[in-house]
């Protein structure tokens, strides 16, 4: 099982950007705590971090046939980009949206999600554990896509063959 955690722009300055918004803790903290998580889950996990929109679209495009899941943060993306939100959308992996901050709490451009939709679900204004709780769920959804994958395996293979041939 694979989680690709992909976040946009300005997310590389958290600990020095506005720490009354978005905390006092850097991004490599957030991932390393994401990390002890996929570790005791037997979980593979990369990260990847961009200021640029297409190296945010194809790093989503190379999960294709390679991750199970993706965790997000679009930062300002989120609230402007139809090229992301295609991208998930194309893909069709389960996604999780993240966001430190509470987004509907904050000036009205940031209230509208382009991205949301073709997310599984969102996860707002919980600071860095949101991305613990991301986490969580995703490993909890993946486990049960995995089930179901297995079952209809098994129920194929069961399939009574009809003996016409
Ligand atoms: C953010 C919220 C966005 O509106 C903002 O542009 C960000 C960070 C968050 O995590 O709270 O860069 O995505």
């Amino acid at each position: 099982m694979k989680i690709v955690v992909i976040q946009g722009p300005n997310l590389n300055l958290l600990g020095l950007r506005e720490p009354s918004v978005y905390g006092p803790i850097k991004l490599e903290d957030i991932h390393n705590q994401m990390k002890n998580v996929a570790d005791q889950n037997q979980v593979e996990i990369e990260f990847f971090q961009s200021n640029f929109e297409g190296e945010l679209v194809d790093r989503i495009q190379e999960c294709l046939g390679d991750a199970d899941g993706i965790i997000i943060n679009p930062a300002a993306y989120t609230h402007t980009s139809i090229a992301i939100r295609d991208a998930l959308s194309a893909v069709k992996l389960p996604a999780i949206e993240v966001h430190l901050s509470n987004i509907h709490q904050r000036e009205e451009f940031r209230h509208k999600s382009l991205t949301a939709p073709v997310c599984a679900g969102q996860i707002v204004g919980l600071g860095p554990m949101g991305y613990h709780l991301a986490m969580i769920a995703m490993i909890q959804i993946l486990g049960e896509l995995q089930a179901i994958q297995e079952a209809q395996r098994k129920a194929k293979d069961e399939k009574p063959t009809n003996n016409l041939e």
